[in-house]
């Protein structure tokens, strides 16, 4: 790959106009980190060797739902990750955000701890730990047992709060003393809406099929019912971090979410107003309840009984259960009122939003996310003025394109160019953000695409038996911005 990167004059930026920025501009680590993101499906591979028994991943993969793709080899992270440590190493990554296959490491996901499963994430922290790079865990990447979708029916039965605080104790007991960043949940606002509303999730129990095998669940209630139970599981292996470990482990727990930030389409009221109702029912109903032991007025109110209560000592235990929120904020969205149409689709979480919500340039076909200056900022400002400016991470951002399209990724370093100058000028106005991880290292398997979109700074052909790993112009990119050097020069 040719390496030009006078990316100014290529991006259209111009050198004198302030755009120019470098990795010391951040602080350095560990007050700040940059790295990758991944999760155990979707890089791992190996999905029934060595004791790992299917999640609700691996049932709806299999199912056809990723276009006929699945994750039984992905990336083969499980046999090659000393290569893909290396891959980090090289790119100056600073940090690796990844996730804990629970049936890996307790196949049925109850009971006895499975020593093969065990034995992979030692050996990749250990090796991530040789090479100084930060192991940031995640320990519910939507890859829940399927014993216990099938047992009692996961996340919509309050017996999962048990269970998942079960599995997390096995992880702080075993990884804690290298593992200094946990994450319990990653983005429970779109496992909700994605597995229990829209079925473009496991366990795809939706009202409008999305998916090609959605499951008939009463999508009136059971998005509010898991996340409820998420929130409460979070918070039930938070306290026990904070209670039995983090004293002597000195680490941080906290939990994540998709963010977007969203402009009201037009200046009307309705349209501003649909503006903050979507930010509380997308983001307020995670955000809410951990900042303020509750959930936004404005989903009471519309959902009404639909949406359960906490209790005023769940809500304490709730409320205040992070070290920091992680953010998986990919793009910026136009808002506009739709209480016109309040049985839209007739899906009853959408309907109580009451919300539409379009691209930038209204663009639907567009593959690539659009990219705009500001919004990272936007969402971090809102975040900092409204929810008490918490410690925060952006764990995930990255673009999408299209797979075996091209190594010279343009699109995708223009978009890491604009949201990391965005995410500094949030800093430079007091964001208590202390990282950035881009999603991803590797081209993994895609959750809505299956293996045809991309987003890594890494390309596998996964024609090639090797499964070899290829760098993008974007892999050179970051790796030219981590190792310090201000790569406008
Ligand atoms: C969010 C999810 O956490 C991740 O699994 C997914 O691949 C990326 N976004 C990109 O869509």
């Amino acid at each position: 790959i040719p390496l030009n990167l006078s990316l100014d004059i290529e991006l259209g930026l111009g050198s004198d106009d302030g755009n120019e920025f470098k990795r010391d501009d951040f602080p350095p680590p560990p007050g700040f980190v940059f790295g990758a993101s991944s999760s155990a499906y979707q890089v791992e591979g190996a999905a029934d060797e060595d004791g790992r028994t299917p999640s609700i991943l691996d049932t709806y993969a299999h199912a056809g739902n990723f276009h006929g793709a699945t994750g039984d080899v992905a990336c083969d992270e499980y046999h090659k990750y000393k290569e893909d440590v290396q891959l980090m190493v090289d790119t100056g990554l600073e940090a690796y955000r990844f996730s804990i296959s629970w049936s890996r490491l307790i196949p049925n996901g109850r009971g006895p701890v499975n020593p093969k499963g065990l034995q992979y994430y030692n050996n990749l922290i250990d090796q991530l730990i040789s090479k100084g790079i930060q192991p940031h865990v995640t320990l519910h990447h939507s890859d829940l047992p399927q014993a216990l979708e099938d047992e009692y029916g996961g996340w919509v039965s309050y017996q999962i709060v048990k269970d998942f605080t079960e599995y997390a104790n096995v992880c702080f007991e075993q990884f804690g003393d290298r593992v200094g960043h946990w994450t319990t949940l990653n983005e429970p606002n779109v496992f909700a809406l994605g597995g229990y509303d829209i079925g473009f999730l496991p366990p795809q129990r939706c009202s409008a099929p999305f998916g090609v095998n959605c499951l008939r669940g009463n999508s009136s209630t059971e998005p509010y019912k898991a996340i409820h139970n998420l929130l409460l599981a979070h918070a039930s292996a938070a306290t026990l971090y904070k209670k039995t470990y983090q004293h002597k482990q000195r680490g941080f727990i906290g939990i994540n979410l998709l963010a977007f930030w969203y402009i009201p389409l037009t200046q009307t009221h309705q349209d501003q107003v649909a503006t903050l109702r979507a930010f509380d029912f997308y983001m307020g109903w995670v955000l809410n309840p951990l900042v303020f032991g509750e959930y936004p007025q404005v989903m009471k109110k519309n959902a009404g009984s639909r949406i359960p209560t906490f209790t005023s000592a769940e809500s304490s235990k709730v409320k205040g259960s992070f070290d920091f929120i992680g953010l998986n904020y990919y793009y910026t969205l136009y808002a506009k009122d739709n209480s016109a149409a309040l049985d839209i689709q007739n899906r009853d979480y959408i309907a109580d939003a009451a919300i539409l919500t379009f691209p930038l340039d209204n663009d639907t076909s567009r593959f690539e996310y659009p990219i705009t200056t500001w919004g990272m900022e936007g969402l971090l400002e809102y975040i900092k003025q409204n929810y008490g400016n918490p410690p925060l991470y952006i764990h995930e951002n990255g673009q999408r394109t299209r797979r075996n399209s091209t190594l010279e990724d343009w699109s995708r370093i223009k978009y890491l160019h604009v949201n990391i100058h965005s995410l500094l000028h949030a800093i430079r106005n007091g964001s208590n953000t202390r990282g950035y991880f881009t999603w991803s290292l590797l081209d993994s398997l895609e959750i809505l695409d299956g293996y045809e979109s991309s987003f890594g700074l890494y390309y596998i052909d996964l024609d090639d038996p090797e499964l070899k790993r290829q760098p993008k112009l974007s892999a050179h990119w970051y790796s030219k911005f981590l190792k310090k050097k201000n790569f406008t020069s």
